[in-house]
């Protein structure tokens, strides 16, 4: 009784104080941060007015406050700038705001602005044409900010091919053994009963202290708060697969090997984990080859992936170079060109098959250089259109390899639409596509746009080795038919974090958690069968379970929440979201207000 009394009180006083004050939020918090810039203190209606945003119950309603909120304040830093203030000034408003508008606290957010402040000057200062609306509409994205300028560039497709049919001749061979990692985020200062519950963006390392309960005190192999993956871990999994999978044919890394520590890299640090890595690789697999790509997390600052020509102190450049001599290792001198332009390549493995490498962590919004230019970062979604162009003549078929998912939300939607109508048009030779970077096991479905019941293209996404956020770490292997180059099925295996953590001196125990066609009652992985199961998980809720189990590998954590029908639609509606517009869509799927029966 008191309870709901009280709940209804406060509802109607947050709705009364709502009503008055939307309006008003954006102009409160475009003039307190102009404030800001020669006070001290945060004035305090602009703090509740930022908080307010969040308390708006009507999701477009907020995202209309949020944006408008957004260009404001952006064109305020940009006039600051013009106006005349120098580094250190810019570089204390930035200090302010940081603390105003997120909650990383003072050590992330200085050592953030400390590693991003030069590029964010070069580009206001160089990019003329910079607004509010432009940043906004980049940068939050996934709130559905517009930039009314935005130029829709396009990748120009060439029509289908009359005679793209080739005869292929059937034999049977043995499938090829494929092994998919990614993900790792190694952790150099990793420390086991270190602080796993800091208030830092990653944890679990020396610097953060004691716990302050033994159930946050960082695991031994691994912890589900906010922690990447110590050294040990990684080199007791390799040693491992050496000993019980010895026989792979290739091996696909689909990025990131950097810690989240994201707000104190540098350069040398990422260079140090990049090489040790790799030699790792180079130590396990032998002669087998393995076809690593590039991650958000791999330049130094964090996802910033800059032009060619810009001066050294801001540029990225040292990663594609880096890049070009590491993976010499396993690739062809004639890919080099490409990997030192931006961060892809393309290999022909075997005489029918091709592996196309891509750098898709360019169209990441928060990739800053998108703001400086968006139009086909590195030229690279053009060169895709050639290589593919080039691969259907041969009659090759395509494996594409990039570490941001087709229909990623943070993907740009320029970025993501091109590449999706680019699959469309070569999907009778894209036989497959591997991800990484959600850190979750998911599939992404393409589907025949005159069609929608016709699947024509599907990407695997592995999910990851590190255990960021609350994750069981896992690999996966897949058989690769020799004829056609398709999936014929893939196994995912784990191990239950909790109970390796509770004896150190014993290996973590690796398990198959499942086989693709087994688990999802596929005859076999053919579109069409595909497409049954897709039809199947919307009425299958124990199917949708499973999927939403197998994303976080039945972690403890990942499955607290358990997923409610909502869930699982937005879930569903995520398999066949391919771009980033799509995808946010799926995010704001409401809570049927009918109960739905189980
Ligand atoms: C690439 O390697 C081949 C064979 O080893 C060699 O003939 C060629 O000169 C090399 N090309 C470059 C650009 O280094
Ligand atoms: C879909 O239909 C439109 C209009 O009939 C046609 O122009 C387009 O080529 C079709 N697309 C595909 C993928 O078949
Ligand atoms: C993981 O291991 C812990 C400890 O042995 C156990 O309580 C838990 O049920 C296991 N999780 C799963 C999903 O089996
Ligand atoms: C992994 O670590 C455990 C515990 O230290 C050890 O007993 C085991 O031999 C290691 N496994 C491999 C394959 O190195
Ligand atoms: C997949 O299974 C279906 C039904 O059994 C069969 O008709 C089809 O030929 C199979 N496709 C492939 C690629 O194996
Ligand atoms: C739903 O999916 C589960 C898991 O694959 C399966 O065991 C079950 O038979 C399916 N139920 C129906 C009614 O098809
Ligand atoms: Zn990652
Ligand atoms: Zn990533």
């Amino acid at each position: 009784m008191h309870i709901s009394v009280f709940l209804i009180l406060a509802f109607n006083i947050f709705l009364v104080s709502c009503h008055n004050h939307h309006n008003e939020i954006p102009q409160i918090i475009s003039h307190g941060v102009q404030t800001l810039q020669t006070t001290r203190t945060v004035p305090q209606r602009l703090s509740s007015a930022v908080k307010n945003i969040t308390k708006i119950p009507d999701r477009k309603l907020a995202n209309d406050i949020f944006c408008q909120s957004c260009e404001l304040v952006f064109n305020q830093i940009i006039e600051y700038r013009r106006g005349g203030a120098n580094r250190d000034s810019m570089i204390t408003y930035f200090q302010k705001l940081c603390r105003l508008f997120t909650d990383w606290g003072g050590v992330a957010c200085d050592g953030y602005i400390n590693i991003e402040i030069d590029t964010v000057l070069f580009i206001i200062d160089n990019k003329k044409d910079l607004t509010g609306f432009r940043v906004c509409a980049i940068a939050f994205q996934q709130k559905t900010c517009k930039d009314p300028n935005m130029k829709k560039w396009t990748v120009a497709i060439p029509p289908p091919r009359r005679h793209a049919h080739h005869q292929h001749n059937h034999h049977k061979a043995a499938p090829l053994k494929l092994l998919h990692l990614t993900d790792f985020h190694y952790d150099p200062l990793y420390q086991a009963g270190s602080n796993a519950a800091c208030d830092l963006p990653l944890c679990c390392q020396q610097s953060n202290g004691p716990p302050s309960k033994p159930s946050n005190a960082a695991g031994f192999w691994g912890d589900y708060h906010v922690c990447d993956i110590p050294w040990y871990t990684i080199t007791n999994f390799t040693s491992y697969l050496t000993q019980n999978h010895a026989n792979f044919d290739l091996v696909y890394y689909t990025g990131d090997i950097i810690s989240h520590r994201s707000w104190a890299t540098t350069k040398d640090h990422n260079v140090e984990s990049i090489q040790k890595i790799f030699k790792l690789f180079k130590d396990t697999f032998n002669t087998t080859p393995v076809y690593p790509i590039l991650g958000n997390h791999e330049p130094h600052p964090t996802d910033f992936y800059s032009p060619g020509d810009v001066s050294p102190k801001i540029s990225t450049q040292w990663v594609f170079d880096l890049m070009a001599i590491e993976w010499a290792r396993w690739l062809p001198n004639d890919t080099s060109a490409t990997i030192k332009t931006g961060g892809y390549y393309t290999v022909l493995v075997k005489p029918k098959f091709r592996i196309v490498a891509l750098n898709s962590n360019v169209c990441f919004t928060s990739n800053l250089w998108l703001l400086y230019d968006d139009d086909d970062p590195y030229g690279q979604l053009k060169w895709l259109v050639e290589v593919l162009s080039e691969a259907e003549k041969k009659g090759e078929k395509v494996h594409i390899l990039s570490h941001i998912p087709p229909g990623e939300v943070l993907c740009l939607q320029r970025w993501s639409n091109q590449f999706h109508k680019i699959v469309n048009r070569f999907a009778p030779i894209i036989v497959a596509q591997f991800n990484g970077h959600t850190h979750l096991d998911e599939l992404r479905l393409f589907r025949d746009a005159n069609n929608t019941k016709k699947i024509i293209n599907v990407a695997y996404n592995a999910g990851s080795f590190t255990t960021f956020v609350r994750f069981n770490p896992n690999y996966r292997t897949y058989n690769i038919d020799t004829n056609d180059y398709r999936v014929l099925d893939y196994d995912q295996y784990t191990f239950n974090l909790t109970k390796a953590n509770q004896d150190k001196n014993k290996s973590p125990e690796w398990f198959k958690l499942y086989s693709f066609k087994d688990a999802y009652g596929l005859k076999n992985t053919s579109y069409d069968s595909l497409a049954d199961m897709l039809n199947r998980m919307s009425k299958n809720h124990t199917l949708m379970q499973q999927y939403f189990r197998f994303q976080g590998r039945e972690s403890a954590p990942a499955m607290a929440s358990g997923c409610s029908d909502n869930c699982q639609a937005k879930l569903r509606c995520a398999i066949t979201a391919v771009e980033a517009d799509e995808a946010i869509q799926c995010q704001q799927i409401k809570k049927k207000t009918k109960k739905s029966k189980h």
